[in-house]
């Protein structure tokens, strides 16, 4: 079963965008990164939670989406999500946050997958302009923003070729392929 919400847990970036996520849903996905692993239990991550236009349209703008798909720029009007958790560091409590963000992620995002929703980890931020719209205090580093929604792709896995390429792509019925590298390649030893 933990494959196959790994296998369903995919970055998907076009969303129903008219689908609701109530915050509580939110909550209750933050709540599963609460209780997820913390180098030495200190527990630095804090969230910002967005499931409203105003909000959400805030957001948006200061992500960057897909950079492999040059031709691409992002969801359209109608294909955004319908909500974000942003999730933060609080330098009072450590400098250092490890890969808190990561297992918080991925908590969340299995979390999610559970609930038929979707989402994307975006890394690429533009940090300064969002710290502005939403006023986050110096005290909190911008890590990762979650994106959900209600998936509106179709994402495939295929093994990554003899060219080694590992660029992810669409093909033009408009579904994304994502290249995986091969157990035998992975497992050196
Ligand atoms: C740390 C991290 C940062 C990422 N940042 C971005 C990002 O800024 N924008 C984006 O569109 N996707 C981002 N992704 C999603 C990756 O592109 C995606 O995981 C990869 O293409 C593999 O696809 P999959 O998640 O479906 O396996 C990020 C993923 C990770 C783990």
């Amino acid at each position: 079963m933990i494959r196959d919400l790994i296998m369903g847990n995919r970055s998907y970036r076009r969303f129903y965008q008219e689908f609701i996520i109530e915050r509580a849903t939110l909550a209750e996905l933050v709540d599963l990164a609460r209780l997820s692993a913390s180098a030495a239990n200190r527990q630095p991550l804090k969230y910002i939670l967005s499931c409203d236009h105003q909000r959400n349209a805030l957001i948006f703008p200061h992500l960057s989406w897909a950079g492999y798909l040059g031709d691409w720029a992002g969801p359209s009007e109608g294909e955004k999500p319908s909500a974000y958790i942003i999730v933060l560091g609080d330098i009072e409590i450590t400098q250092s946050f490890g890969c808190d963000h990561g297992i918080a992620a991925q908590s969340i995002l299995l979390g999610a997958r559970e609930k038929g929703l979707g989402g994307c980890i975006i890394a690429n931020i533009q940090r300064q302009e969002l710290r502005k719209a939403l006023d986050i205090l110096p005290r909190y580093k911008i890590l990762l923003v979650l994106a959900l929604g209600k998936p509106k792709e179709t994402v495939v896995i295929e093994t990554v070729g003899s060219d080694g390429d590992i660029k992810y792509w669409h093909d033009s019925e408009g579904r994304h392929h994502v290249p995986k590298r091969p157990l035998s390649e992975i497992i050196i030893s």
